[in-house]
């Protein structure tokens, strides 16, 4: 079968990695992709948002299955329309990404079905906010804007006044755009944080491996947040006991909120979590394969990614053996332009991808474009640089190696990704610093 991904970043580029090397799959196409993707896909000019130009597409095609990367399409109802053009999709449509698309609508439903998260309220007026921080006697609290916000829109804040200018920043000043119109302003819950991705059909959830994602842009979770700088899996955090917890006090009755409230969703449920001492609690849902959380579990993921995309998108998910993966650990670092996540520069040329030789290393690209014969920068993530260790330490030994080979002005990586623990939880092969 043609297999169309949609979407252009590192995530689309490890799932077309992953698609091309199905038994099923003939070709795969990306649309609009990235200089990276072409080397595994065909890739077409379209853009993510291009909802008439994405059908058109889809239908002249004949696909025998469409997965759609990022929330943007998936909130704009792009499966929804595919889906009614009788095509098989990977995604949710628009009544499912609203869990993602509306933090309002999420936490309403999450309390409708109490599944355990932190207690909030809702504002739709500056003043009113204002006022409930005002008379808050338990710090911190944190705003969060309504809509998408590309993982900017939440604020921790330590005080009334940092909570005031929060609210400010995105009620008045409109910093997020009209994600602001509404804010929820909520318990600040303490613990260690935690995603997890459940592949589901509505009925039937499949758990992937455990990932951990680096938010911040710095070293030891310091500066502002990212959409991800490194990553790393297995995960030693998430002892069988906590799976088995959030399996059941939170996945399977998040399935079971949305089939009751009429959600039918195919794709995957990415749900954010703080581990507090009463348990894991529900921080958010996104709707989609996280990035560059998928660019580590393409690594390991021993299966055919292509009949569990399938079934989801059937309805048949109940029928997949659970997948395979494989037992080493995969580190997975970000290489950045200068200044990210702030202005950054594009269009720098990128040396030394072609020196990369170790087999154990995968580059995932994401902000990158070819221009006259180079491969240039083209977002503030640029490369995902993915190694395959006999533990975290040789893994991630092996991801900074190839890091260190490829050359722009103004590139940039953390410089702990893997190394990343809390004294709370001893990790099994005793390479983590305390
Ligand atoms: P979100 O986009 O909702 O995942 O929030 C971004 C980050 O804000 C999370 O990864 C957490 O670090 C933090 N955060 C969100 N909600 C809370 C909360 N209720 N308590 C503590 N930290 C939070
Ligand atoms: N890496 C976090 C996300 O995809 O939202």
């Amino acid at each position: 079968m043609k297999v169309l991904v949609v979407g252009s970043g590192g995530r689309e580029h490890a799932l077309c990695w992953k698609i091309a090397q199905s038994k099923d799959v003939e070709e795969v196409v990306c649309a609009p992709g990235n200089a990276g993707v072409a080397s595994v896909a065909r890739t077409v000019a379209i853009q993510e948002d291009d909802t008439s130009g994405l059908l058109e597409l889809a239908k002249a095609e004949h696909f025998g299955l469409i997965v759609i990367g990022p929330e943007g399409p998936l909130c704009n109802g792009l499966a929804d329309e595919m889906r009614a053009a009788g095509l098989r999709v990977f995604g949710p449509g628009a009544s499912g990404a609203r869990l993602e698309g509306s933090k309002v609508f999420s936490k309403d439903l999450i309390d409708r079905h109490r599944i355990p998260t932190g207690a909030a309220r809702m504002f739709g007026r500056s003043g009113l906010a204002k006022s409930y921080l005002d008379s808050c006697t338990a710090w911190p609290q944190v705003v969060k804007a309504d809509g998408l916000a590309a993982g900017k829109g939440v604020y921790v804040c330590r005080d009334a006044t940092e909570g005031r200018a929060a609210v400010d920043a995105v009620m008045e000043e409109r910093r997020h755009g009209r994600a602001g119109d509404k804010i929820l302003i909520e318990e600040f819950l303490e613990g260690e944080e935690a995603s997890v991705f459940a592949v589901t059909d509505g009925r039937t959830i499949l758990i992937l491996e455990p990932v951990q994602d680096h938010k911040q842009v710095g070293d030891n979770d310091e500066g502002p947040n990212t959409g991800g700088m490194g990553v790393f899996s297995p995960v030693d955090t998430l002892n069988k006991r906590l799976h088995k917890q959030i399996e059941q006090r939170i996945l399977i009755p998040s399935i079971h909120a949305m089939r009751q409230e009429g959600i039918d969703f195919r794709g995957v449920l990415f749900v954010g979590l703080m581990l507090t001492d009463s348990g894991p609690r529900v921080i958010e849902y996104n709707v989609r394969f996280g990035d560059p959380e998928i660019q580590a579990l393409v690594r390991r993921l021993k299966s055919d990614i292509v009949p569990i995309l399938v079934a989801a998108a059937d309805g048949e998910l109940e029928k997949i053996e659970p997948p395979e993966w494989d037992s080493r650990a995969v580190v997975g670092v970000v290489a950045a332009a200068g200044g990210y996540p702030g202005e950054y520069r594009k269009g720098d040329v990128i040396d030394g991808l072609d020196a990369i030789e170790d087999e154990s290393v995968v580059v995932f690209h994401a902000g990158t474009k070819l221009e006259d014969g180079d491969i240039k920068t083209n977002g503030g993530r640029v490369l995902c640089v993915t190694a395959l260790g006999q533990g975290r330490s040789e893994a991630r030994e092996l991801a900074y190696a190839a890091y260190d080979q490829i050359h722009w002005d103004g590139k940039f990586c953390r410089t702990d990704i893997g190394n990343r623990v809390r004294a709370r939880y001893p990790v099994d092969d005793g390479i983590n610093e305390y």
